[in-house]
Parts: structure tokens; sequence; C-alpha cells
């Protein structure tokens, strides 16, 4: 079957870890025959300097018009590409495992799942000036925050089925109190798991302290935001950290960092993020098309991946001597070799 990827490779170090995710899907693609038509868009604030605006109408439609997008990360303009099309598109879960693989300079071994609220919270960009002050709003509803809460059950179903609500509701009542009641509510349905709540701060500290307590964290969209990059440098580092967008019928794949401009055009960007997207991308691709090699594909690339960081294919922030090409040609040899 024939697959319509949107690819935007974004700003700072996203084309370079772009370039290094195709040419691994090009060593994908004649390793299982897959039949991936991928349509390159711009976006960002490379594409805001040069035509005017961060997020183009044919970039939209790309999206709009593909079976999944990747994204590389995108610079300053990150509200009007990312947060818009989340928001455009009801991208409403956002899911982001931080797994700690063998041979990374990882704090704690952890493997855990953060399923963030992706469509709400304080990223729904109404700021206003008051009279010399600033002032936010803080949207959050039932109706999403039950959704999210049916997303995190079911990826806690198959894994070690216990989900932990994280919510500062003793200070924000009414946002984070609805948050936990509807979240807990929705929970309920489902007895087979165990349920249990931590205040923000302590999360926090728990991800340093003892992070084996998490299986699946469920939170709002800025907290999820924050604990997500924290989870990834315990499990070895932002340039390992992959995420998937998803909403009812589309889906966006993107690592979890940003452009990382005191590194971008070095050639020495972590290309496992884009990669691993990927590998979520096949995951998600396998469910909603009935399409179970894909499902085989997508545990190839984390074998793969695996295997070179076993075997010290990493780049400078994982303290190795590789560079992005480097590791893009090792990970292509290992497609071939297995
Ligand atoms: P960042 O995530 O870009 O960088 C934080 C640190 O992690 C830096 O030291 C960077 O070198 C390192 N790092 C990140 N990814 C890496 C990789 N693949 N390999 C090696 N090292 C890596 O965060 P920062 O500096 O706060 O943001 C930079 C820009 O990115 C900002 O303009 C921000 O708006 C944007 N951003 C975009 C996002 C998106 O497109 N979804 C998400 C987060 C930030
Ligand atoms: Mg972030």
């Amino acid at each position: 079957m024939m697959y319509r990827i949107a690819w935007i490779p974004g700003d700072g170090i996203g084309p370079e870890i772009s370039d290094a995710a195709i040419k691994f899907l090009e060593a994908l693609q004649k390793r299982f025959s897959l039949n991936l038509d991928i349509s390159s868009y711009q976006a960002g604030d490379s594409c805001k300097a040069r035509f005017g605006v961060a997020l183009p109408k044919e970039t939209i439609e790309g999206v709009k018009n593909s079976d999944a997008a990747v994204k590389g990360p995108v610079g300053e303009s990150a509200a009007d590409v990312i947060v818009r099309l989340r928001q455009m598109l009801d991208l409403y879960a956002n899911v982001r495992p931080a797994k700690s693989y063998a041979n990374l300079p990882y704090l704690k071994d952890i493997d855990l799942v953060i399923v963030r609220e992706n469509t709400e919270d304080l990223y729904v960009g109404k700021e206003f000036e008051v009279n010399g002050g600033a002032v936010a709003l803080r949207v959050i509803t039932e109706k999403a925050s039950k959704r999210i809460a049916k997303v995190a059950a079911e990826i806690a179903l198959s894994r070690r089925k216990k989900v932990t609500i994280v919510h500062k509701a003793n200070v924000m009542r009414k946002t984070c109190g609805l948050f936990a009641k509807s979240v807990r509510g929705e929970l309920a349905k489902y007895p087979e798991l165990s349920v249990n709540e931590v205040y923000v701060d302590a999360a926090s500290m728990m991800l340093i302290r003892n992070p084996e307590v998490f299986d699946v964290i469920v939170t709002t969209n800025l907290f999820g935001d924050i604990l997500s990059d924290e989870a990834a440098q315990v499990a070895g580092g932002l340039g390992m950290a992959a995420s998937a967008n998803i909403g009812t019928s589309k889906a966006l794949f993107e690592p979890v960092h940003g452009s990382a401009p005191d590194i971008a055009g070095k050639g020495i960007a972590n290309p496992y993020s884009m990669i691993l997207s990927c590998k979520m991308m096949f995951e998600w691709l396998s469910n909603k098309q009935n399409d179970k090699d894909l499902s085989k594909v997508a545990s190839f690339i984390e074998q793969v991946c695996v295997k070179a960081l076993s075997n010290g294919v990493k780049t400078p922030d994982l303290a190795g001597g590789f560079t992005t090409d480097q590791v893009a040609e090792k990970l292509c040899s290992l497609v071939f070799m297995k």
C-alpha cells in the first residue's frame, strides 16, 4: 500500500536530522519494499524569513492531504507552526515515551510514557496586556480531559497498567480541579488499571529520584511539555526523544526537542529523535490502516537503533564521537545486515 507522508524539515538542526532520517527511510523502503511517497513542505523561522509566513497554506494542505506527517523542530515560530497545527487538526494527544536504552548516558533506567493534553491549557495563546500587567487564559474542558484520559488508559493497558494523573489541583482548584476530576472519572471505567495522583512539583522530583514508579503519566499541556524534556534527559538525552501528536484521523510525528541553535550547522545533531519519531509513525499507521507489516517495520527500527547504540554509534550529546551523517550511514548499513 502507498502512504503519502508530508515532511517538514524545520529550522536549525531540523534539516540535518531530516536528511539522516530520510536516508534511513530510503534504506527501509528497499529492505521492506515499502511504498512511501514523501513530499517536503516548508514551515518555521527560515520559511517566515523567505516567504513572510511561518506556516504557509501549501504546508497546511500538504499535511491535511497526507496519511501521516513528520516534522523536524522549528525555531522561535514554534507557536505559529506546531501549536497551530495541533489546534487546527485537533491533534489532541501528545504521546512522549521516555526509555533508557543500553549504552546511553541515562541517569536512571526508565521506561514510561507521558500523555500530554495537546490543545488546551495556557497554550491556547490567549494572552492580554492589561494596565501594565499581562494575563493568560488557562482553558481546561471536561471533554478534552476525558479524551486524553482515554488515550492514557489504552496505552497503559498495553503496558504495566498504571496511570499517574499529574496536576496541581491544590492551587489551581478550578482548572486542575476539573482536569483531575474528569480524568479520574474516565479512568474509573478501567478497573484493570491502577491509578494514582501526584502534584506536578512532586512529580518532577520523582522523575529524578524514583522514575520507576511511573508507567503512564497523564497531564495538562504545559506540565507535559516540561516533564517530557525532564524525562528525556533522565532517559539519556533530548536527542533520543520522539513524540506523536495524534488526533481522530490525523497524526504528526516530531522530536520532542527544539531547533538546537547552539549546535546547528556543526553536523553533530543526534538524529535518533527523528528516526524514533518515524518508528511511532509506522506504529500509528499500522493500527490505523490495519497494515501488520508496518508494525514489523516499527519494531525493526527500534531493534536497529538499539543495536547501533550498543555498538557505540552515538553523537557527542550521548558522549559519542559520530557525526549526524555517520550515524545515518551506520543505521542504513544495519538495515541490510539484519
Ligand atoms: P532545544 O530543545 O532546541 O535545545 C536544548 C538543548 O538540547 C540544547 O543544548 C541542544 O543542543 C540540545 N539538543 C536538542 N536536540 C538535540 C539533538 N537532536 N542532538 C543533540 N543535542 C540536542 O531547546 P531550546 O534551545 O530551548 O529551543 C531552541 C528553539 O527551538 C527555540 O526557538 C524554540 O522555540 C524551538 N522549539 C521548537 C519546538 C518544536 O518545533 N516542536 C519544541 C521546542 C523548542
Ligand atoms: Mg517542549
